[in-house]
């Protein structure tokens, strides 16, 4: 059975920071920012958007009734969680009116859980055909004011809808995965921002890389000539870039490389302008390749390099079908080119705003810029999630 990605929906925060302004505020060379990680703006989300408005946005713009009705099972991927116990897909599940007999999940692995995710909503449409599995990744990346990972933040969601003889690709059955216990990024229940150890961060990514995809071509017999574009996980997009060229020996012929550096500037256009989503960064780049590079055609084999730090990576393929363009977006841009842009000042203040409810656990919120889905209010400890009207 060729199961797969059938439609793949996104959604990030409606404001956005300037990271010409942020390096000036910060005393920094600019080009550091945008040569040296290669971003030039990344989204921020205010208090009234979280995981949940987020990934119900981004899968609201894909999921149909059919859809809605045939859906019996929602994994919501995450690092960013709102909630030590209720799964975030809970209420995912009662925004978008999924119908009731469906498993509601949410599970974590820093950046990498999506890919675990989808590997399992493979594995149960196996088992029941006619099914169809939501999986979203949903994050809110969040370092301190002034440290070295603030200009590597970030929101976004990625939604995916998984079914059998998928429209845009079918997920191979090669994935190889890592696990190394290593402390290169970390955040522990009581501290909103994570640990991290970056430059040991940036070796872990590149080495788990390098010895995935060693055992990835010794299993699966490949080279780097079979695809015609890989897609990694992007904390901020330089570091893609030296993972892509992990990737190329002196057997690698140099118009195959010209064709894999090509598709890789498409990968990173959306990242380049977001962030870093954590989960969905691999999904936001597999979505940026799909609908910025030309030279793609049904059939051509795409290499998916997750990594999650702590860590966990896994190298995978995939496969485009006939027609897969149609299930895409013509004009993505115009939906980031809306973002709002703001201050440094402005940023600072609506990203590090605290939450603090009252002695019977009420908050409510200004009026902030938000997708299609708001967190409205807490009631007695409870999140009051709202559609928009608009
Ligand atoms: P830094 O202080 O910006 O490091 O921190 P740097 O001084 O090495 O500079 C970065 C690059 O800018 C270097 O490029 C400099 O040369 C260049 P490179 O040599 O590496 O190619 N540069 C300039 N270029 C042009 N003009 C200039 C200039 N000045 C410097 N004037 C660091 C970088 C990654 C450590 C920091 O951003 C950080 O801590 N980020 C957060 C951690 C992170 O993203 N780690 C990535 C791997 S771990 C991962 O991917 C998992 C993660 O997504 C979380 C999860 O799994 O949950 C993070």
């Amino acid at each position: 059975m060729k199961i797969g990605i059938d439609k793949i929906g996104f959604a990030t925060g409606r404001y956005v920071l300037n990271m010409d302004q942020l390096a000036i505020a910060r005393q920094t060379d600019p080009d550091k920012f945008t040569k040296g990680l290669m971003l030039d703006r990344i989204s921020i989300t205010p208090i009234t958007e979280d995981i949940v408005t987020l990934a119900a946005t981004a899968a609201e713009t894909i999921l149909d009734q059919e859809d809605k009705e045939k859906i019996d099972m929602v994994i919501l991927a995450t690092e960013s969680s709102i909630d030590q116990s209720k799964a975030a897909s809970v209420y995912v599940h009662h925004l978008l009116k999924i119908q009731p007999f469906a498993r509601s999940i949410e599970i974590k692995e820093a950046c990498y859980s999506a890919t675990a995710a989808l590997d399992y909503a493979k594995a149960h449409i196996s088992l029941n055909p006619d099914s169809r599995v939501l999986v979203i990744a949903s994050d809110i990346a969040k370092y301190g004011i002034k440290s070295a990972g603030e200009p590597t933040q970030g929101s976004g969601s990625v939604a995916i809808l998984v079914k059998a003889d998928p429209a845009i690709a079918i997920i191979n059955n090669d994935n190889v995965a890592q696990t190394r216990d290593v402390m290169d990024f970390w955040r522990p229940n009581y501290s909103s921002t994570p640990y991290v150890n970056g430059i040991f961060s940036t070796k872990q990514y590149l080495d788990s890389l390098k010895t995935t995809w060693k055992e990835y071509q010794s299993r699966q017999k490949a080279q780097v000539t079979d695809f015609a574009a890989f897609c990694f996980h992007i904390p901020f997009p330089k570091l893609a870039f030296k993972g892509l060229n992990k990737l190329f020996d002196k057997e690698t012929p140099a118009e195959h490389k010209k064709q894999l550096s090509s598709a890789f500037e498409a990968s990173i256009t959306y990242s380049r302008q977001v962030g870093n989503i954590y989960t969905g960064s691999l999904y936001m780049s597999l979505l940026s390749l799909l609908e910025n590079c030309q030279a793609l055609q049904s059939g051509d084999k795409i290499g998916m390099f997750s990594y999650g730090s702590g860590a966990v990576s896994e190298i995978y393929s995939i496969q485009l079908v006939d027609g897969y363009q149609s299930r895409l977006e013509a004009n993505r841009q115009a939906y980031l080119d809306q973002r709002q842009e703001i201050s440094v000042n402005d940023y600072e203040s609506i990203f590090y705003a605290d939450n603090p409810v009252d002695q019977e656990g009420n908050a409510r919120f200004g009026d902030y810029l938000t997708g299609t889905f708001a967190l409205k209010a807490i009631q007695e400890h409870q999140r009051i999630y709202e559609k928009n009207d608009k």
